[in-house]
């Protein structure tokens, strides 16, 4: 998520040893620029490229594209569904998700407070498709009191009440810092929507974070729930798309909604061409991600006037607090690392996000740290502390 002021930065191109499809052809060399704002800024690998140059296509509007087919089935299989539907966004396939569950008047569906269906798509469930949230409190790891959603579950036969249709949770979270929900809560959650005749749909934008973290299939992460969406286009390294997966029904209604909403593509097999690198190529590396999030959250922790809950960190998300002792605000620290080719985004007042991905490379990971710290550094002595005073715990 870039607020549309980041969006418009006109970035030199990404510098780091890994990166895969600069199209930088001019010999001076590009200023280094470390981009740990989000994995939706990685581009597209020369395999994607040359799968896209290559793909063999159809028509998905009025017959078949082999290639999206191909994608949609490999997505199904992985995640153990019958069917599945590309689509050209996450917001989209959460949309269509929660539509065609909730595809009768009057319907509510459970979400946490801090889901990015809730925060981020700008309430489309109730703009478009007349569903009405009902909020429950995120706690830190990402879950929500089972109790509470329990509670929150409407009876069934009261003319005062919309009628609850859908439980949905997020994973990995990413307002909750890429915390990964486990199994046996995935779990929990699905026997309770049972009990109650409910759908569950899990927003799995960085499922295979999660997967990868956990050690745990795909398949059987996401076994309990109904529905998932499903993002190319975040640690996975495609240029665009997700693919909603669930059964067959499920998908024949969400194929009919996507239509509506605009999200029909012709020869989608160009674009769907890159997912199926993605799934060959970028799943097994995602551990990198991982290790690389850990390693910055280490080394900004140990920085004076930054706080970061290492041991919380799970996967390529670290929210560092910026404590009242630091130099500089968030905001005005990211402005200052700017400077040095570090772009890196706030989340709300005190909170910087950073987000490894397939371009950083263990290199960046110590020009962030080092960058980090020379800003803060360098305002605390311009802001006229002696050495001694100095903001570090370490100076190395
Ligand atoms: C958890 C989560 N869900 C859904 C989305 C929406 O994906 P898209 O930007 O492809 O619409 C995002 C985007 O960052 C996300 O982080």
């Amino acid at each position: 998520m870039l607020s549309s002021q980041q969006q418009v930065l006109p970035l030199p191109e990404m510098g780091s040893a890994n990166s895969g499809g600069s199209s930088v052809d001019s010999k001076a060399a590009a200023p280094r620029v470390v981009d740990l704002r989000s994995d939706t800024v990685t581009k597209p690998t020369a395999q994607m490229r040359a799968a896209m140059a290559n793909a063999e296509v159809g028509n998905d509007l009025i017959g078949v594209d082999p290639t999206v087919c191909k994608l949609q089935q490999q997505m199904a299989r992985i995640f153990g569904k019958e069917a599945g539907l590309f689509v050209p966004s996450g917001t989209m396939g959460n949309l269509i998700g929660v539509l065609v569950h909730c595809e009768v008047r009057g319907s509510e569906v459970i979400l946490g407070s801090e889901c990015h269906l809730h925060v981020y798509e700008q309430g489309g469930i109730s703009t478009l498709g007349g569903v009405h949230p009902r909020i429950i409190p995120n706690k830190a790891d990402g879950t929500m009191n089972l109790r509470e959603v329990e509670a929150a579950i409407r009876p069934p036969n009261d003319d005062s009440y919309p009628n609850t249709r859908l439980i949905c949770i997020e994973n990995t979270h990413n307002r909750c810092g890429g915390k990964c929900i486990s199994v046996e809560y995935t779990d929990k959650v699905g026997e309770l929507a049972k009990w109650y005749g409910l759908k569950m749909h899990i927003d799995g934008a960085r499922i295979f974070n999660a997967a990868t973290a956990l050690g745990v299939s795909p398949e059987r992460l996401v076994r309990a729930a109904d529905s998932i969406s499903v993002c190319l286009s975040k640690g996975l390294a495609a240029p665009v798309g997700s693919v909603l997966v669930g059964s067959n029904e499920f998908i024949a209604k969400a194929r009919k909604l996507r239509r509506a909403l605009g999200g029909g593509m012709c020869q989608a097999g160009v674009i769907a061409a890159a997912g199926l690198v993605s799934l060959q190529d970028m799943v097994g590396r995602l551990k990198d991600d991982h290790r690389r999030a850990q390693l910055i959250a280490e080394g900004l922790n140990a920085i004076e006037g930054l706080k970061v809950d290492v041991a919380n960190v799970d996967t390529n998300i670290v929210n560092v607090e910026v404590t009242h002792v630091s130099a500089l605000g968030a905001e005005e620290l990211c402005e200052a690392m700017k400077e040095q080719g570090v772009i890196a985004m706030t989340i709300g007042g005190t909170k910087i996000r950073i987000v490894t991905h397939y371009h950083i490379s263990d290199d960046d990971v110590q020009y962030a740290i080092a960058c980090f710290k020379d800003t803060l550094l360098k305002s605390s002595i311009t802001q006229g502390a002696s050495v001694n005073e100095m903001t570090f715990k370490q100076l190395t």
